[in-house]
């Protein structure tokens, strides 16, 4: 095949993010990858606030675009094509990703890919040299996505199960909001969590047991909420026990959900399967190794992308440009900016709690 290089810009969520890749026979290179975060934005109000978001996006993004192309020694003369977020995420920074990507390939005359996001995380374990190999299991778990996928191959998705409710990362950041631990709360709940007794706190364990592999965590933080109440004032060692609790219980859901869904991608594998943990929650060492081992009991391959690649970045999404424009694929200048895009569009079709509405950009 003819090399490909590509552009790729990330701005969906809270990291402003730009990219150079380029895929030729041997596979994907990273030429750059600039990400630039925006956790002291949002530090003083717990969460991500989308109005600051798309604002820091504005303010960051040519910077970060003109730092991606200067790492990578190219000038946008040189590109094959750029490759833009278009959704799903907080619809204000999206645009902001979308319009500079149409504007670069309007006034260089190169073709524009509209990339989901949630493709970018599904093909990111292919980032690495020796990355994965399709199909795939991908169990994707950040601030606002939560789901299996099954990844046959570039554009051939078909999703397992998702959230009904909360995402992952969300209710991690959750119990870190009520215990006052700061954001972005994952890492946190997960250092506090070390010094904790697991065994402490009896939380529920949402949908365990049940057939399917769906998700639902919103039970688990109102438990949580009650125990703080019950408590009163919290002594560090309260907090640790919480948060050990807490993890302890999601890696009992992790497990439970995790076992249904290699069942149901058993049937897809003539030989040994492969289970991949991408997303911001993927970062989580805990959680690591207990899908790791699970995936061992089955005869699975484990495999998570880089720390890196789990979190946002626009590596991620210029390889899902380059894939897709290897396909022949490209978009018009016309297309929208999506604030809700399932991957598996006929899995939203299909599934009620999925159809698009409150509870579909987590799921
Ligand atoms: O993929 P990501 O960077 O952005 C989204 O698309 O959401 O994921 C961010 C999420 C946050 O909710 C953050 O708290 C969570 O990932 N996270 C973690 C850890 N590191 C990040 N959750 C648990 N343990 C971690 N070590
Ligand atoms: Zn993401």
């Amino acid at each position: 095949m003819r090399p490909l290089t590509i552009l790729g810009i990330e701005t969906s969520c809270d990291e402003t993010a730009a990219a150079v890749l380029r895929l030729d026979d041997a596979g994907p290179h990273v030429l750059s990858d600039i990400v630039l975060g925006q956790a002291a934005h949002h530090a003083p109000y717990k969460g991500v606030v989308p109005e600051i978001a798309a604002r820091a996006h504005v303010e960051g993004l040519d910077g970060v675009i003109a730092a991606a192309m200067a790492d990578a020694g190219l000038g946008f003369a040189d590109l094959d094509g750029v490759a833009a977020t278009a959704g799903p995420g907080l619809i204000g920074g999206v645009m902001v990703g979308l319009m500079a990507g149409k504007a670069i390939a309007l006034a260089h005359d190169k073709p524009l890919i509209a990339v989901n996001h949630l493709e970018g995380h599904a093909l990111s374990p292919r980032l690495a040299p020796g990355g994965a190999t399709f199909p795939y299991l991908l169990l994707l778990v950040s601030g606002g996505h939560c789901q299996f996928i099954a990844v046959m191959d570039v554009g051939v998705y078909r999703r397992l199960g998702s959230t009904i409710d909360d995402a992952l990362g969300e209710a991690f950041d959750k119990l870190a909001k009520l215990l006052y631990l700061g954001f972005p709360g994952g890492p946190l709940v997960e250092k506090v969590a070390k010094n904790g007794d697991p065994t402490r706190f009896a939380l529920p364990r949402p949908l365990s047991g049940r057939e399917g592999c769906d998700f639902s965590f919103a039970g688990l933080k109102t438990a949580c909420a009650r125990e703080v109440e019950r408590l009163g004032a919290l002594t560090e060692q309260d907090k640790a026990d919480l948060c050990a609790s807490f993890q302890a219980a999601v890696l009992d859901i992790l497990a439970d959900r995790t076992l249904n869904a290699m069942r149901a991608f058993d049937p897809v594998w003539g030989a040994k399967g492969r289970l991949v943990a991408a997303g911001g929650v993927a970062a989580n060492q805990a959680i690591r190794a207990k899908l790791e081992a699970l995936a061992g009991e089955r005869g699975y391959d484990f495999i998570a992308p880089p720390l890196r690649w789990c979190t946002d970045n626009a590596a991620m999404i210029a390889l899902a440009g380059a894939e897709r424009m290897r396909l022949g694929f490209s978009d018009e200048l016309s297309f929208p900016a999506r604030p809700r895009w399932p991957l598996d569009e006929d899995a939203a079709r299909l599934r009620p709690s999925h159809k698009p509405g409150r509870k579909g950009a987590k799921a």
